[in-house]
């Protein structure tokens, strides 16, 4: 009963941080105009899993004096961070849907979209040196290695390998803004230097496995809320595709291998190429690889959280 309790209190704190949340960031997406205002809360207002203030919250439990404001505060700031980088996203990745809804930048155009993502971090930045200056240095660093992630990607592997290139890039464009929320939730409550660790290095790895079972759904979902292949249109290899490319070799005997590997080697700009190359990816082995390879890492990340003291807040990260 006493285990049930706990449960109990930490579901109800939960819920509670993370709906103030929801008010914060509406706050947070208030501009001078009602222009900006509409086109700032437009992807916040579209939904999200909120899965980085989920994890600050859930982080602040492991320390003995968390503020809830403050906690409130963290979780906004890595929420408007995320959705900021997704305005400029979109822009890149020229995606049309976000969160079943029109993108900013299919609704306002790239400019508007630009901007925004630039005022929502703006946001995020006013609310963070609130945090105090430890926090501003663990948001600028994890904004550079986002930043810096992102124009990996669109560089490309070059000479280097393209799986390890992969892998780097996710961890730099996903898991970094995934790990500084566990930081910043450990921080606050004052949790020791191992716990933060920890607690880093959990939130580092589960950002790659949330970002590997994107990549996959990217290509097999029809039902994201985005417009399915858009890595690969966009020429972005992601792990269900580099596989299959492994898989198929330089000399391919199936004739859909064949096949796959030609339309992965040219150009996937036009549609009727797009859904040929999706539909025989879809077929292929490749992705049930791709899903055991993101099961093994999410359970080796599950690993990282064996260090932390037992209790409701560690059961609900594992
Ligand atoms: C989504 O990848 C993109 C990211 C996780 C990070 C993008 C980072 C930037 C644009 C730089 C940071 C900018 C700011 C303003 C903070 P994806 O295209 O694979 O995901 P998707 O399927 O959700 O589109
Ligand atoms: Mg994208
Ligand atoms: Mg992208």
């Amino acid at each position: 009963l006493a285990e049930r309790t706990r449960d109990d209190a930490l579901e109800l704190t939960t819920r509670a941080h993370l709906e103030q949340v929801e008010t914060a960031l509406l706050e947070a997406a208030t501009a001078d105009t009602a222009l900006v205002t509409e086109a700032a809360r437009h992807v916040i207002s579209a939904g999200g899993k909120r899965f980085r203030p989920l994890l600050v919250v859930l982080a602040s439990q492991f320390g003995p004096s968390a503020v809830p404001e403050d906690v409130v505060k963290a979780a906004v700031v890595v929420e408007l961070t995320h959705v900021a980088s997704l305005y400029h996203d979109d822009v890149m990745d020229e995606a049309l849907l976000r969160r079943a809804a029109p993108s900013a930048n299919a609704r306002w155009g790239n400019t508007v979209a630009i901007l925004v993502g630039d005022f929502l971090f703006a946001r995020a930045s006013d609310l963070v040196a609130e945090l105090g200056p430890d926090y501003v240095k663990l948001q600028a660093r994890t904004f550079a290695r986002l930043v810096q992630g992102q124009i990996a990607e669109t560089v490309g592997p070059g000479e280097s390998d393209p799986l390890e290139h992969y892998l780097a890039v996710i961890a730099d464009k996903t898991g970094s803004l995934i790990a500084t929320s566990a930081v910043f939730g450990a921080r606050l409550a004052g949790a020791s230097a191992d716990v933060q660790a920890a607690l880093q290095r959990f939130g580092e790895e589960i950002g790659v496995v949330f970002q590997l079972s994107d990549d996959i759904i990217d290509i097999t979902s029809d039902e994201t809320g985005k417009t399915p292949g858009t890595d690969l249109r966009e020429g972005v290899l992601t792990l269900p595709t580099l596989l299959a490319r492994r898989a198929i070799g330089p000399d391919p005997i199936d004739p859909a291998d064949a096949r796959l590997g030609e339309l992965l080697g040219g150009d996937l700009g036009s549609d009727e190429a797009l859904a040929e190359a999706l539909s025989l990816l879809r077929a292929h082995r490749a992705v049930a690889e791709a899903r055991a390879e993101v099961q093994r890492r999410a359970a080796a990340a599950r690993r990282l959280l064996a260090p932390l003291p037992d209790g409701p807040a560690k059961d609900a990260l594992a």
